[in-house]
């Protein structure tokens, strides 16, 4: 790819949105109010205003190796924050992928430096699951359920945070768990029930939120 290229693919892209309307810069100028934050892999693949057809201001997005939601992680804990608290979406979208590298990684023994830390927190999703992950004999399946389990438990993580319980407690905020497919480029609904996971891990990690603010 040259770099030169993308400067005249983006005086190109730039034309053809004024030419169907010649206010879009300036309406697009005036601010965001994204409904979604999608939280996905870096994975260049997986491209996520490209496969859900959504516009610039659609979507608040943050991307990481194997879109991982880790506690520790500022950013992360950030978007979410910012994503709730001050844009207010309504959908928190965890969206992994088949063929995850990442993921790939964290099941295997290889030692990659400051990776390891990051892939430990799948390496976690892999031992809470192990049980149903072990009894799988094929490879590749395992490795597509490790997929899904790990979307499922970064929903969790998303969960965890006092701005996403408020926010759902309150009917507000949604929380979903997709996997894209990308041998057939679709997206795969998991039909995470939020509601039921927030409940299942309340006896530990309820917070009151609203007493606080
Ligand atoms: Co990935």
């Amino acid at each position: 790819m040259d770099i030169e290229e993308i400067f005249q693919n983006n005086q190109k892209w730039v034309q053809s949105k004024l030419n169907s309307n010649p206010d879009y810069f300036k309406n697009l100028s005036t601010g965001q109010k994204p409904d979604i934050l999608y939280i996905g892999c870096s994975d260049s693949r997986v491209t996520a205003e490209e496969i859900m057809g959504v516009q610039p201001g659609d979507v608040f997005v943050m991307r990481n190796i194997s879109n991982m939601v880790s506690n520790l992680d500022l950013s992360a804990m950030s978007v979410i924050t910012y994503a709730v608290r001050i844009l207010k979406v309504k959908h928190i979208v965890i969206c992994g992928h088949y063929g995850c590298g990442g993921v790939k990684a964290a099941m295997q023994s290889e030692d990659l430096g400051i990776l390891n830390p990051w892939l430990r927190n799948i390496r976690d999703v892999y031992r809470l699951h192990q049980k149903e992950l072990n009894q799988l004999s094929d490879a590749d399946q395992k490795y597509r359920r490790l997929v899904e389990l790990n979307v499922q438990e970064q929903c969790i993580n998303v969960i965890k945070t006092a701005d996403a319980q408020l926010a759902i407690r309150n009917g507000t905020l949604a929380i979903h768990g997709w996997v894209m497919d990308v041998a057939s480029g679709k997206l795969i609904d998991l039909k995470i029930d939020f509601e039921k996971l927030l409940k299942d891990i309340m006896e530990i990690y309820h917070l009151d939120a609203e007493k606080t603010r």
